[in-house]
This record gives C-alpha cells, structure tokens and sequence, in this order.
C-alpha cells in the first residue's frame, strides 16, 4: 500500500529524508509541530513490527483503489466491485480482509442496493442499505477505519473532494500512528519519551465497541459486530486488557492467529467432565456474533469475548425484544456449535436437550 505524506492541519510536511537525518545543505531540525508520517517512515526502523502488521486487518480496513486496480490483501481476495460497476467506478474499498468489503463511489458515498456487499465466506454478494438511493449514504465511518479521521462536522474537508465523504484523513486503515499517536518527532529524536506506548483496553476498546454505555447490543438473534470492549468488561475478564492475550502487531484470525499470545492454559489449570475433545474456546468463545455470514442460529462468525458461561436451562441470550445481549454466554450457545437441539438445529455432534447438557455443564471443571 502506498501512503501519501501530506501537509496536516497546521502541520509541517516530514519526510524521510529529514528524518533519516540526511545532511543537505542545511541540518535537519527537531520538528516543533506534531504530525503523522506514515507506517512506511516508521518501517525504516522497525522493520520486524511492520513485516507482522501488513499482515494484519487493521491497515486493510480503508483501501483505496488506485489505476482501477483491485487491491490487494495478505489472505483474502475481492474479486470485483458490485454489479454495475468497474473498479475505475470505485474509489475506495471498505474492508475485505476478514469477513466482507463495502465499496466507495467516485463521489465518495457508500454503494447501496440489493446484491452490493461482498462475504467472503461464501463469495456471494448480500444488501447494504437496499432502501436508500445511490448517492445518498455519506461515509462517515473513518473514526474507526482511518488514521487522523476529523469529521466535517469538526473542520474537516471531504476527503479527496468527494462529496459524500464526511471527513478527512491522513491515511487509510489503522495505521501504526492510529495507536502510537503522531510520530514525526520521534521518527526524528528516535527517543521512546517521545511516542505514545498505551496497553489500556481503552485504546481498543475506542474502535471495538458499539455505543457509549458499553451495551452488548444485538439484532437478528446475533450479538452484532465490533463489541469486543463492551462484552469483554461485562464479566469476569474484565480484569484483562486486550494485551493481556493478543499482541496488537499480529493477526488473530489468518495463518494459525499468531496475534493470540496468551493461551487460556498460560492463566488457568482446568480439569473437565466432557470427555470429549473440544477446546476452551469451543465453549467458551462461540461464534455469538455475526459481522457478514451465519451457518445456523447458533452459529455467526465472530467469537465471544464474554467467556463466562451460565449453565442454568431457563437463561436467555437475549433481552426479550432481542436488542441486547446478557452478560453471559447460554448452554444453547456454548454447545450447540457442536451438539444439535431436539429440533436437529446446530453442529454435527449428537442431540442434546437442556437439560442434558445442563448435567454435564454444572460444575464442568469440578
Ligand atoms: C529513525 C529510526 C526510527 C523511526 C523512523 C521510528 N522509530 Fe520508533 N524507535 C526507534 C528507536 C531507536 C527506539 C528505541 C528507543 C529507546 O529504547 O530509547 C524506538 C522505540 C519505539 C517504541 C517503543 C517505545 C517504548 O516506550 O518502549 C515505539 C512504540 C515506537 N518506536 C514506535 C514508532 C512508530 C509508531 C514510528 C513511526 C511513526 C517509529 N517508531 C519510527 C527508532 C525509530
Ligand atoms: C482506530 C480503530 C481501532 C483500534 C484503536 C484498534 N482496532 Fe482492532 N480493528 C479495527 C478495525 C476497523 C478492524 C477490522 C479490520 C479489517 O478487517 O479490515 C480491526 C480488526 C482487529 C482484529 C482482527 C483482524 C486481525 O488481523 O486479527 C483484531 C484481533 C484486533 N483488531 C485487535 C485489536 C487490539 C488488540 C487493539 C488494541 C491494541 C485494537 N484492535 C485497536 C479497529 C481498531
Ligand atoms: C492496534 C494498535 C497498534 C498498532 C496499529 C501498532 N501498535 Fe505498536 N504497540 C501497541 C501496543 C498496545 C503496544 C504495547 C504492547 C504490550 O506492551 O503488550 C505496542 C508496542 C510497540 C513497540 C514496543 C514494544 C514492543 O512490543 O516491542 C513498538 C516498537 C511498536 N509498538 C511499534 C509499532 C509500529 C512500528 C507499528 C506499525 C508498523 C505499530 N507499532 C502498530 C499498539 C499498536
Ligand atoms: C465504533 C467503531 C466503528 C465504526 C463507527 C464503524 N466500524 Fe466497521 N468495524 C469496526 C471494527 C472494530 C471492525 C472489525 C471487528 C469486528 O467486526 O468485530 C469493523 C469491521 C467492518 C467491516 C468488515 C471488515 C473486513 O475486513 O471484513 C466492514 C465492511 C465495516 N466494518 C464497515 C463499516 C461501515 C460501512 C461503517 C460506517 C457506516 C462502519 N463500519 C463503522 C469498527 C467500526
Ligand atoms: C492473562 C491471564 C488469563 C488468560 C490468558 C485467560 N484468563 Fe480467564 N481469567 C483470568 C482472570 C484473572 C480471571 C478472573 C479471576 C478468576 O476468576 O480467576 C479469569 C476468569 C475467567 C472465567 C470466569 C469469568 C466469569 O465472568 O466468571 C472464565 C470462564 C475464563 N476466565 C475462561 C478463560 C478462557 C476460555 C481463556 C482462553 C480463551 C482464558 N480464560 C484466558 C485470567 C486469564
Ligand atoms: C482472555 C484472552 C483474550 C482477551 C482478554 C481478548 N481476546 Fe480477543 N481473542 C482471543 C482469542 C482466543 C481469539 C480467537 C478466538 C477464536 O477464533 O476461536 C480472539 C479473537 C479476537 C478477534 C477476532 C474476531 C474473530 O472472532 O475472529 C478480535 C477482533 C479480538 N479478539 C479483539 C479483542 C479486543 C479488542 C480485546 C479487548 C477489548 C480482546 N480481543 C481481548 C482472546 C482474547
Ligand atoms: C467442539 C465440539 C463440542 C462442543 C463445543 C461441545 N461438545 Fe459435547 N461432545 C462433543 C463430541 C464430539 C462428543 C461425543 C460424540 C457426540 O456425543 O456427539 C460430545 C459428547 C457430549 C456428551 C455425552 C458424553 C459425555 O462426555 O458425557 C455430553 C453430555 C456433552 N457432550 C455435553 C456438552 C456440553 C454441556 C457442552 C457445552 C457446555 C458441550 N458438550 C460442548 C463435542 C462438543
Ligand atoms: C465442553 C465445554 C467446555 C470446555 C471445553 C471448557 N469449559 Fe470452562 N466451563 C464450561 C462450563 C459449562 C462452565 C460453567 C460451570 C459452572 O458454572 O458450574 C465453565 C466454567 C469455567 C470457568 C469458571 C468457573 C471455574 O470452574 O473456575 C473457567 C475459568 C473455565 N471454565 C476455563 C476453561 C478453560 C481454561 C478451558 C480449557 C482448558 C475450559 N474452560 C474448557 C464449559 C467448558
């Protein structure tokens, strides 16, 4: 991926020469002026942490399309843009690495319609706001799928001119300064006094949650996307940063998720009753949440992080108009990726009832 370095709000242009310290006519001065410079500047130096983060999602979450060229991921393809349109019709492309890409318009709206979503799960292609006109939804996601997003509503220009952009931006994706904060003083001084090194699950939590009270919310018998923060401090592992288990420069879900550092046995010694194999994580970080695809009403595409399991028969996953999630994780949920229910819904293990999971379940590690 190419970076532009571009003059920021007030801010002096950097760039790799000068911090490089390359001597021309005149020594290179000691920035006064905070401003990004890009993953790129920061590679020169930590070429181990940027050769794990292109390989991450966090860079791929905006990408734009450059020479009507599709771009290009580390595991995972989007083949073409939506019906309708070529990639000369696309500026830039939502995602496409972990479970769907939406596509940007050449005037920087979202594409909406019928068939104009694309999973990678299946490689088929779903709707995305089917009832609103072309040219009518505005992107203002950046927040959390940009580095240096300022919203128009807070000074910014649209992006690139485009009208339905709501925003401006240094560079695409969450880039190493999104987490690091602006770099170009200590790309200068090499000092570490002068970068921002944050381990709070605030940092991730800023991106992984959904709304301001931190509720679980829910819609369509799934927990939705994006709430890792908000189920992760609804229970016990709330003692936890997201560091604690996942190194933030790797990825978790490609390539055997080396970004999962801390195994479930690092912290817990467990004996269990189910004889059978299955993994902590089959229990205990069922796929309760949906971002593109579910398999059956048990079975979404993004892993729990709520961990705790409540083994009484009568508890509900959901608030009773489904909009938000209890704290906890049910029996139908924790064992029927595996089991089926009586009416056959579920994994390809045997049928269960409640109640005869509830007798193993109780006291599983007693
Ligand atoms: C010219 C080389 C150079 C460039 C460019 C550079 N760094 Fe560094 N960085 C260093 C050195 C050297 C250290 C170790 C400093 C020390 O231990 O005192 C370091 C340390 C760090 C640390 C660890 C800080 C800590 O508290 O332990 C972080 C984080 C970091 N750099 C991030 C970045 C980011 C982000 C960028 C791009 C914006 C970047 N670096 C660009 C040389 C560089
Ligand atoms: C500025 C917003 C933002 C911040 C801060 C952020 N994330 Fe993300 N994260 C995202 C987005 C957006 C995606 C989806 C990227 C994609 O799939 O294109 C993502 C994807 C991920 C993934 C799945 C993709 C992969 O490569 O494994 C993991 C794991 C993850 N983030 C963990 C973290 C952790 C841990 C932190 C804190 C150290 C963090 N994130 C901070 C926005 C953010
Ligand atoms: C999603 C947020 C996020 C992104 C993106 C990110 N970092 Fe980090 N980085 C962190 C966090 C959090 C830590 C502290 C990790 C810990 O202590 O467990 C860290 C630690 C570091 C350290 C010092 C400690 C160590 O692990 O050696 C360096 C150097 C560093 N990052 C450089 C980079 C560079 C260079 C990039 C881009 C190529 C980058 N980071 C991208 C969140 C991020
Ligand atoms: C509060 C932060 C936040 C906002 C706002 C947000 N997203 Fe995301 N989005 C994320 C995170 C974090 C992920 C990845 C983790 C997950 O899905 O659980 C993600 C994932 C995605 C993905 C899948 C990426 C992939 O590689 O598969 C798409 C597509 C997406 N978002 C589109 C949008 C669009 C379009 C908007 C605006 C209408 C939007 N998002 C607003 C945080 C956000
Ligand atoms: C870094 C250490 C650490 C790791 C790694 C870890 N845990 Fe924990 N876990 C804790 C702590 C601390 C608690 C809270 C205190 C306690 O109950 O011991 C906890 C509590 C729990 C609970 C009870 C939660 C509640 O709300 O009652 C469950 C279930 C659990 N962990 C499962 C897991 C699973 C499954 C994994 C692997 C995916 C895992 N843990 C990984 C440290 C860890
Ligand atoms: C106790 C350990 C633990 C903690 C704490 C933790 N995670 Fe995870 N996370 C995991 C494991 C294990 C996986 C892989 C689950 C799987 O695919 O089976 C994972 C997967 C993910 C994924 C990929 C989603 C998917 O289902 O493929 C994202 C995104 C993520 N974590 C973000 C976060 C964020 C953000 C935080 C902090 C708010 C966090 N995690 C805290 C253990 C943890
Ligand atoms: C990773 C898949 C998987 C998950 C998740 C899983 N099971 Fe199983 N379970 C099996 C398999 C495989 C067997 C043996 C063959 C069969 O019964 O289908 C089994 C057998 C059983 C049996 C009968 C044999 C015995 O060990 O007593 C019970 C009862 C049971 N599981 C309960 C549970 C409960 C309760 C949960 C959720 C808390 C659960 N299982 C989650 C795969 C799983
Ligand atoms: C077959 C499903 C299943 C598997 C596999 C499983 N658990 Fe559990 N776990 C449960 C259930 C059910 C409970 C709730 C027991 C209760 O409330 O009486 C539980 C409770 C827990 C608790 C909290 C209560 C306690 O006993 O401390 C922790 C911590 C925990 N599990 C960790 C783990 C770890 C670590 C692993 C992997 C080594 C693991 N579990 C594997 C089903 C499972």
């Amino acid at each position: 991926m190419k970076l532009l370095f571009r003059i920021v709000a007030g801010a002096i242009l950097v760039t790799p020469l000068m911090i490089t310290g390359c001597k021309k006519n005149d020594e290179p001065q000691k920035p006064d002026t905070l401003a990004y410079v890009g993953s790129e500047v920061c590679q020169t130096c930590h070429q181990d942490k940027y050769d794990n983060f292109i390989k991450t999602g966090h860079p791929y979450k905006l990408n734009k399309v450059v020479d009507g060229k599709a771009p290009t991921y580390p595991y995972s393809t989007v083949p073409n843009p939506p019906t309708g349109y070529t990639w000369n019709d696309v500026t830039y492309v939502i995602g496409g690495y972990g479970w769907k890409a939406r596509f940007i318009d050449n005037d920087g709206y979202i594409v909406t319609g019928d068939a104009v979503q694309y999973n990678l799960a299946t490689q088929g292609w779903v709707a995305y706001h089917a009832s609103d006109a072309p040219g009518t939804v505005k992107y203002n996601c950046g927040r959390c799928h940009t580095t240096g997003w300022k919203s128009v509503a807070d000074g910014g220009q649209p992006q690139d001119g485009l009208p339905g952009m709501d925003g401006e931006f240094f560079a695409g994706g969450i880039q190493c300064e999104s987490c690091h904060g602006m770099g170009n003083v200590h790309a200068f001084t090499q000092d570490k006094a002068d970068i921002t090194v944050n381990t709070d699950k605030t940092l991730c939590g800023s991106c992984h949650y959904r709304n301001e009270n931190h509720t679980i919310d829910a819609s369509g018998g799934f927990i939705k996307h994006h709430e890792q923060y908000d189920e992760l401090i609804a229970a016990g592992h709330n003692v936890l940063d997201c560091v604690s288990c996942h190194s933030p420069h790797k990825t978790s879900i490609y390539n055997g998720s080396p970004g999962v550092e801390a195994q479930c046995t690092d912290c817990h010694t467990k004996t269990q009753k189910h004889n059978a194999a299955a993994t902590c994580t089959d229990c205990h970080m069922p796929h309760i949440s949906k971002s593109a695809v579910k398999t059956n009403e048990y079975m979404g595409d993004i892993a729990t992080h709520i961990f705790k399991i409540n083994t009484d028969t009568t508890a509900a996953q959901f608030s009773t108009d489904g909009k938000t999630a209890n704290p906890y994780v049910t029996l139908a949920f924790a064992c029927y990726g595996c089991h089926k229910d009586p009416d056959g819904v579920g994994g390809s293990g045997s049928v269960k009832t409640l109640s005869e999971l509830n007798a193993l379940a109780k006291g599983m590690h007693n």
